[in-house]
């Protein structure tokens, strides 16, 4: 994994940017892509100087800004518009307005961006930007077709309050957002085609109208898990429990409350799935008859009556044609030895170890992988760290499964 890390780290990519309001985010952009390792050279056209300077992206960037086709010519053979697309591993268009997208899909080049992207030899990546009307106009439509056809990757946008005060769709997605995708580009597609389902976050039970039975996961985990088979370009649908994470781009999120709609969505989407990941922390028992209204305080004692929830995952591995199944087992002492029963119990090829009291809502982990094999310790890291190491071991035992 870390030779992966090594690859991606060396990548370099030219980060075009075009007019609109939203060029602001690709100052942060530069930031976070510099912070994965991945080196920056900007390139400009005349409507994107208007919103920022090209001092502040060269300064940010730690290179010179190109801006202009006839001028500023960096190139010894003065080629700048053929030199930079032969020698960046990307192009990434964030933001791209509808101009510029427009230019892009029937092959304009009549400056500096719209050269290089023409005469391009890699990947060209756009993250629309526009007014909502501009975005459904269908010309634009049209255009984006084309753009999809031609093989070129979009990244949003997102729907949301606009800087001329309108909502809907159009936002150009967040520096975050776009610097995660870039990486996950770059990683090698070991999972390309293959249907990934997670259940994550906790559960909550209702007990009244404002109380409830939930527990400490912060599904920082099984987000991570989502990310990462994202990144290994699987397809990731992702069923959570109430969390505060924001759910990456191209992920498809279905949100559940309570661990019967946890069960529900599961029995909806499973079929469908080659692997399941069960990373959710699933209450194990729910109230037997929730009451509508908030229970008034009295001076008697209240009892609760705790009936259990279906085991999800138990459910899966039980299914006549299962998915590939991967549980995690939190617990608080004798470790391995609780997992491995669990993992026989509920006949599931992978389980994941974690001690709950370490594991839970931190921000990073330490697992052990048990499986028929034996075991596979990961080191305390980071949960995305961690989530990318689970996957490289799902997918050696996946492989197996399937070649067998
Ligand atoms: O969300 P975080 O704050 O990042 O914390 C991560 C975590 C500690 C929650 C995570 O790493 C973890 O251990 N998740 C599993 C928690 C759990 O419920 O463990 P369990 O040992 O009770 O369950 C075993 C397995 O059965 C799990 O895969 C669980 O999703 C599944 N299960 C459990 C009960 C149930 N009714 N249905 C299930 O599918």
């Amino acid at each position: 994994m870390q030779r992966i890390m090594n690859q991606i780290q060396n990548k370099n990519i030219i980060l075009g940017l075009t007019g609109s309001i939203a060029v602001y985010k690709s100052a942060e952009l530069t930031r976070l892509l510099l912070d994965q390792g991945i080196q920056v050279q900007v390139v400009m056209t005349d409507a994107a100087c208007r919103f920022i300077t090209p001092a502040t992206m060269q300064a940010l960037s730690g290179k010179p800004v190109f801006t202009e086709l006839w001028q500023d010519n960096h190139a010894t053979n003065q080629m700048d518009h053929i030199n930079l697309g032969r020698t960046t591993n990307a192009i990434l268009i964030a933001p791209a307005s509808a101009d510029f997208i427009a230019k892009l899909a029937h092959g304009l080049a009549d400056d500096l961006l719209s050269t290089v992207c023409l005469a391009r030899d890699c990947p060209l990546i756009v993250a629309p930007a526009m007014n909502r009307k501009m975005w459904e106009n269908p010309a634009m439509q049209r255009n984006l077709k084309q753009l999809e056809t031609d093989g070129i990757t979009i990244l949003g946008p997102a729907s949301g309050i606009q800087a001329c005060g309108e909502e809907g769709m159009g936002r150009m997605l967040e520096p975050g957002e776009l610097a995660d995708a870039v990486f996950s580009f770059f990683w090698p597609k070991l999972l390309s085609g293959i249907k990934i389902l997670i259940t994550a976050g906790p559960t909550y039970e209702q007990i009244d109208a404002v109380r409830g039975i939930t527990n400490r996961s912060s599904g920082k985990m099984g987000y991570a898990v989502a990310k990462a088979a994202l990144e290994l370009g699987a397809v990731v649908t992702m069923i959570s429990g109430p969390t505060t994470l924001l759910c990456p781009h191209g992920i498809a999120l279905k949100n559940v409350t309570s661990a019967a709609e946890m069960f529900s969505a599961v029995q909806e989407l499973v079929a469908d799935a080659d692997i399941f990941i069960g990373v959710a922390a699933v209450a194990d028992y729910r109230v037997a008859q929730p009451v509508e209204h908030k229970i008034k305080k009295s001076a008697s004692t209240l009892t609760l009556e705790l009936i259990p929830n279906p085991d999800i995952l138990g459910y899966v591995a039980g299914l006549p044609s299962p998915p590939f199944c991967v549980g995690f087992a939190a617990e608080s002492q004798n470790l391995r030895e609780y997992a491995e029963t669990k993992r026989k119990a509920k006949n599931i090829q992978l389980i994941a170890a974690n001690l709950v009291q370490e594991a839970i809502g931190a921000d990073d982990n330490e697992m052990v992988l048990l499986d028929a094999v034996g075991e596979t310790i990961l080191p305390r890291a980071d949960k995305l760290t961690q989530a990318r190491a689970l996957l490289q071991r799902i997918i050696q035992l996946y492989r197996q499964g399937t070649q067998t």
